[in-house]
């Protein structure tokens, strides 16, 4: 039975709650104690500790080592004291076992060396290898039995439009004119890869559930780049699928992207349990617009971070009051940490709102 189960069939709550229960329950929408927090590329190179493994081992190489992707999410989740674990890993690691090579390049970001831009690269993709991404449920595995049930352990993977774009694109893009040419004029090759994607991404996140993760979030990162009337057309009936596909592993889907304001409610009809909201969206205003339906993660603008900690505290504050102890807010940033963050400000929020709910308290 997974913790989502359990915490709809009502079996826990003890108080305290531990943290994987805390982070089930608010994506599920049930009351707990008090707000989880973690953080969007928690891991990461703000962070000396992960510094330290950089120096000896590629970004890949620690995804592919269980070892070292443990120690690293461990370590970040220990050092912030949050409510849940991210496991370490990235998002374009299904490319390979699909048949295409990438690097990081860097400063440069991903690079894929062939992008695919026809049918026949569609054609050629493969499906039948996604057991060879085991190694992120290994590392996963390793994680869950650090934590038990202290923290939630999340999951991830991309969502097909974003994953489609990297391969397209070759890598990131500004305006997505390969991606949307081949949406709009080849919209057979179009769907047959994002089924492909989501083929290889609903196989890796059973990897992840059966592996232990309590919640797996679907990255759409670059979905904002869509009107919403194409995401409806080109994006949404293969999201939805994959994400339903995901809940039926028992276990909540959180759904992310980026400058979305204008999408919320398409994105929202692909059924996930929670929604992923950025920074430039005020989370009171998104989630009555969503009627409340879904629960709603966010958002701090991660660029806060780098402001003294009396702003700081004020900004949580606000978010916290948007939510206004409603049933169904998991705090977290508006985007991923960025280099340079000063980790004691990162430690400060998890502080902030913990100390909001005891103020709370009636
Ligand atoms: O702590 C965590 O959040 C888990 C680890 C994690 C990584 N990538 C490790 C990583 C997660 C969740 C991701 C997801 C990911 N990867 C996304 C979606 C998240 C988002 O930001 O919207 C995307 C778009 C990718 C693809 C990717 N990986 C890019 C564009 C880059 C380069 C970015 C940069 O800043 O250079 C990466 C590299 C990457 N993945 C790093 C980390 C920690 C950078 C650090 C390094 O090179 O060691």
């Amino acid at each position: 039975m997974t913790r989502a189960q359990e915490a709809l069939s009502e079996q826990v709550t003890e108080p305290p709650m531990s943290g994987a229960t805390r982070l089930v329950r608010a994506c599920l929408r049930k009351p707990i104690d008090r707000t989880p927090v973690w953080f969007l590329r928690q891991a990461g190179r703000y962070m000396a500790e992960y510094q330290a493994v950089r120096r000896h081992h590629s970004l890949v190489e620690i995804c592919k080592q269980p070892r070292l992707a443990a120690e690293v999410t461990i370590t970040a989740a220990e050092k912030l004291d949050v409510d849940a674990a991210i496991i370490f890993a990235d998002l374009l690691l299904p490319f390979e076992c699909m048949g295409l090579d990438f690097e990081f390049q860097a400063g440069e970001g991903p690079v894929i060396h062939a992008p695919v831009r026809t049918a026949e690269g569609v054609a050629r993709l493969r499906t039948d290898r996604a057991s060879e991404l085991s190694y992120v449920g290994e590392a996963i595995e390793r994680v869950v039995a650090h934590f038990r049930d202290r923290l939630g352990v999340i999951g991830f993977c991309g969502a097909p439009f974003t994953l489609a774009s990297y391969m397209i694109e070759g890598g990131g893009s500004r305006n997505y004119v390969h991606t949307k040419t081949l949406m709009y004029r080849q919209p057979e090759a179009w769907r047959s890869l994002l089924e492909k994607l989501a083929m290889v991404l609903s196989e890796f996140a059973r990897q992840q559930v059966e592996a232990g993760a309590d919640v797996i979030q679907i990255f759409d990162s670059w979905a904002g780049a869509l009107s919403v009337e194409d995401y409806h057309e080109f994006v949404l009936p293969i999201t939805k699928s994959l994400v339903r596909d995901v809940q039926a592993l028992g276990v909540p889907v959180i759904y992310f992207g980026v400058d979305t304001a204008s999408l919320l409610p398409a994105m929202r009809a692909t059924g996930a349990d929670v929604l992923g909201l950025d920074w430039r969206t005020p989370l009171g205003k998104a989630w009555r617009e969503l009627d409340y339906a879904c629960a709603v993660q966010g958002n701090l603008d991660p660029i806060t971070l780098f402001a003294g900690q009396e702003l700081i505290r004020n900004r949580v504050r606000h978010i916290l009051d948007q939510a206004g102890g409603r049933a169904g807010h998991v705090f977290n940033l508006g985007h991923g940490i960025v280099p340079e963050t000063p980790v004691e400000n990162v430690q400060a929020v998890v502080k902030f709102v913990r100390e909001y709910a005891v103020e709370k308290q009636p």
